[in-house]
C-alpha cells in the first residue's frame, strides 16, 4: 500500500469532565463531523505543522523501530476553534492511517494506547476520552487513560450543541482545577464522588432512554461544574435559556471557561430551544451523534 486515506470523528462529553481527570468515569459521544488523513510513503517527511502530527509519527516509528519517511494530508469539518476534539482525531487518523499503510493491523486497545501517550506527551494533561472516541465511536463510557472503555448500545441521544464565542484553554483549566484540590482537597474530592455517581446513574437513563431522568442528571452535574468555578457566565446564560425553553436538561461540555454548551431536547422542544441559545448569543452547531469510530476512506 503507498496511500491510504482514513477518517476519525470529534467528540463531545456529556458528562463526567474534570472529575474522569482524578480516576471517576466519564460519558463522551462521538460526532458526526470528521477530520480526514491521507498517509502515504515519501523521500522526506513532508505534513503541515502540528505537535500532534509531529509526535503521532515520532511515536509510531520508535515503536516500530523505523525510520521510513512520509506525506501526510489533512482535511477537516471540525474547527479547532469549538473544542469538538480536532487534536484527539488528528492523532488517531495520522497512527491509525500510519498503521495500515505499513500494513498493519491493531486492535482498539492498541491503537487507544499509543494515541493516548502522544496526546498526553504533548499536552501534558489529559484522560484520553477524546481518543476513546475518535477510535470507537458512538457513546463511550470511559474511565481514566482508558481503564474501561465500553461503548454502549445507544441509537441517538437528541442533543443541541451551543458555541460560546469563547475558545477555551483545556490545559490552564484542568489547571485551575488543580489548584482547587491543593488549596480545598475535602470539598473538591466530595464534588467529584457525587459527579462520580451521576455518571453511573446517566449511564442507566441513557440505555434507557429516559431523557426526563437524564436531563436532570445533566442539571446536576453542571451545579457542581459551576461550584468548581469552570463555568462563566455566558455559558451559564445560554444553559438557563435552554432550560427555561424547555430543555430536559442543559449543561457546559469540556473544560469549561468557554467553547460549548450541551442541552437533551425533545423533539417538539428543538426550535425553541435552538431559538432561546441564539437568543442567548450562542451559535447553533450542526453536530449530532455518530456511530462510527476511526475509519478507512479508500
Ligand atoms: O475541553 P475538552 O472538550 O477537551 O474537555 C476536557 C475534559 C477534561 O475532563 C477537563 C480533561 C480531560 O482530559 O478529561
Amino acid at each position: 500500500m503507498d496511500k491510504m486515506t482514513v477518517s476519525a470523528p470529534g467528540k463531545l462529553l456529556l458528562m463526567g469532565e474534570h472529575s474522569v481527570v482524578y480516576g471517576s468515569p466519564c460519558l463522551v459521544t462521538a460526532i458526526n463531523s470528521r477530520l480526514v488523513v491521507t498517509v502515504n510513503m515519501a523521500d522526506k517527511d513532508e505534513w503541515p505543522e502540528s505537535k500532534f502530527i509531529e509526535k503521532s509519527v515520532h511515536n509510531f516509528r520508535n515503536k516500530f523501530e523505523t525510520t521510513d519517511h512520509y506525506g501526510i494530508r489533512v482535511s477537516s469539518e471540525l474547527e479547532t476553534k469549538y473544542g469538538l476534539g480536532s487534536s484527539s482525531a488528528v492523532t488517531v487518523a495520522t497512527i491509525y492511517g500510519l498503521y495500515k499503510l505499513t500494513g498493519k493491523d491493531p486492535d482498539k486497545k492498541e491503537l487507544f494506547d499509543l494515541c493516548y501517550q502522544t496526546v498526553l506527551e504533548v499536552q501534558g494533561v489529559s484522560s484520553g476520552f477524546d481518543v476513546a472516541a475518535a477510535i470507537y465511536g458512538g457513546i463511550v463510557y470511559f474511565y481514566t487513560g482508558g481503564k474501561t472503555i465500553e461503548k454502549l448500545e445507544v441509537e441517538n441521544i437528541p442533543l443541541i450543541i451551543g458555541y460560546s464565542g469563547v475558545k477555551a484553554d483545556t490545559v490552564s483549566i484542568v489547571n485551575s482545577v488543580k489548584e482547587k484540590i491543593s488549596t480545598h482537597k475535602d470539598g473538591v474530592e466530595e464534588i467529584f464522588k457525587n459527579i462520580s455517581n451521576l455518571v453511573a446513574e446517566a449511564k442507566i437513563a441513557l440505555l434507557e432512554k429516559d431523557w426526563v431522568r437524564l436531563g436532570t442528571l445533566m442539571n446536576f452535574n453542571q451545579d457542581y461544574l459551576e461550584d468548581l468555578g469552570v463555568s462563566t457566565e455566558k455559558l451559564d446564560d445560554m444553559i438557563i435559556a435552554a432550560r427555561s425553553a424547555g430543555a430536559f436538561g442543559a449543561k457546559l461540555s469540556g473544560a469549561g471557561g468557554g467553547d460549548c454548551m450541551i442541552a437533551l431536547v425533545s423533539e417538539e422542544k428543538r426550535k425553541t430551544v435552538s431559538d432561546a441559545i441564539t437568543k442567548a448569543g450562542g451559535q447553533v452547531l450542526d453536530v449530532k451523534m455518530e456511530h462510527e469510530g476511526v475509519r478507512i476512506e479508500k
